[in-house]
């Protein structure tokens, strides 16, 4: 069991000028646990991995498995990537055509010299891990994508390396399947033990499957935390918008009342004392539609028009006018003859969310503080 420790970890390529991908990347990873590295395309996920593994030099600092030092600019200490007791599972499944799910298998332990392994039968146990007993002796072109996947996690896992690397491997697996190899690597995560990274861009699979998470923006760390901690409270705008706080609303104080955009925001008082404005995030779940002049006491309430609405079996995705501004809301879809079903465009419609759902954030970015003001603006 390896604990694994990024420190000050940079990495730039030269394209036609110097782009840095990489930028003083710190990051603990406990033993035992999968960190999930959760980022938009292009945020210097997969290059993160490649530094771990060695298949990327990286410009400058250290990486540390448990107390062995693996890479380090300043004492010029680089171990090859085949010394470094690694798995790597990627998105394309990268399976060798031309050999059996047996020999696919066995590569990495041919690879770190672990051959006499094969004899002890570590492929057998990592098929069976993955339910591809059955599948030892076909070759990847028989083979479903659900199935390349899954031979490609006992290839990643065989070798019982210290550190498993995950780089977005459910992504090319349709909705369903998705949902259960993830399930299977949950599962497989907690009876191992192994210590793991997994890439994703998916908030889904980050809660899922995360110990800890950090969202990573333009090759650094914004916000680290339990998947609770970051879904409670993210630090930044960024990252709230990137857990699916994806509604924001500026607000600002008018004299005695808050303004949502142009229109009035009444019931409660969303700014914290001092604050006269911020940009509010909210999900579309915490938001409620109701009749118009349904304003109540206990909570916010703004007047807002229907634009648009798409129907998702037991909800309604809709979209709706705020002076000009869109606001998405995901509401129950009711039953027959429920208000909700009469929603056309155009409809008047007061929506209303619980001040405690949402999160404010100054210019800058950073999180203010949940209000805790009860006061109710004239
Ligand atoms: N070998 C390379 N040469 C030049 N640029 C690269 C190379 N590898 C990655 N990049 C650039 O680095 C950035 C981050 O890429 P990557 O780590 O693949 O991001 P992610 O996996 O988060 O999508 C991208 O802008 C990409 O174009
Ligand atoms: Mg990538």
């Amino acid at each position: 069991m390896t604990s694994l420790t990024i420190s000050n970890l940079s990495k730039s390529f030269k394209a036609r000028k110097r782009v840095t991908v990489i930028e003083d990347l710190d990051l603990h990873v406990m033993d035992g646990e999968m960190l999930v590295l959760l980022g938009p395309s292009g945020c210097g996920k997969t290059t993160a991995l490649r530094c771990i593994s060695g298949l990327e030099v990286p410009d400058r600092g250290a990486i540390r498995f448990d107390d062995t030092t693996v890479f380090d600019s300043d004492s010029r200490v680089n171990t090859p990537p085949e010394r470094r007791s690694i798995g790597m599972v990627f998105q394309s499944y990268a399976l060798w055509p031309h050999m059996t799910v047996r020999k696919n298998i066995e590569y990495p332990l041919r690879r770190r010299g672990l051959r006499s392994k094969i004899a002890e039968g570590w492929v057998e146990e990592a098929a069976r891990l993955v339910d591809c007993s059955a599948l030892l002796d076909r070759y990847p072109a028989q083979l479903s994508g659900g199935q390349q996947q899954r031979v490609a996690l006992a290839r990643g896992l065989v070798a019982r390396p210290d550190v498993v690397l995950f780089d977005e491997p459910l992504s090319n697996l349709d909705t369903r399947l998705r949902d259960s190899v993830r399930s299977q690597l949950h599962e497989l995560h907690r009876s191992l033990g192994f210590t793991g990274v997994f890439v994703t861009h998916d908030q889904g699979e980050a809660f899922a499957l995360g110990s800890r998470m950090a969202i990573m923006r333009s090759g650094a760390i914004d916000q680290i935390g339990t998947p609770q901690e970051v879904y409670e409270h993210p630090r930044t705008e960024y990252v709230a918008d990137f857990i699916g706080l994806t509604n924001a609303l500026d607000v600002w104080r008018d004299g005695d009342i808050e303004r949502m955009f142009g229109v009035r925001l009444s019931g409660r008082a969303l700014l914290v004392e001092g604050a006269a404005k911020a940009r509010v995030r909210l999900r579309p779940t915490d938001i409620e539609l109701s009749p118009p002049g349904t304003a109540a006491a206990d909570v916010c309430s703004f007047p807002a028009v229907v634009v648009d609405m798409t129907y998702g079996g037991n909800r309604l995705d809709v979209m709706v006018d705020i002076d000009g501004h869109r606001l998405h809301a995901q509401i129950d879809a009711g039953g027959a003859g429920s208000w909700q079903r009469d929603l056309r465009t155009g409809t008047a419609v007061t929506g209303r969310f619980d001040p405690a759902a949402a999160r404010l954030y100054g210019p800058d970015g950073a999180n203010i503080p949940v209000p805790l003001a009860e006061g109710v603006p004239a």
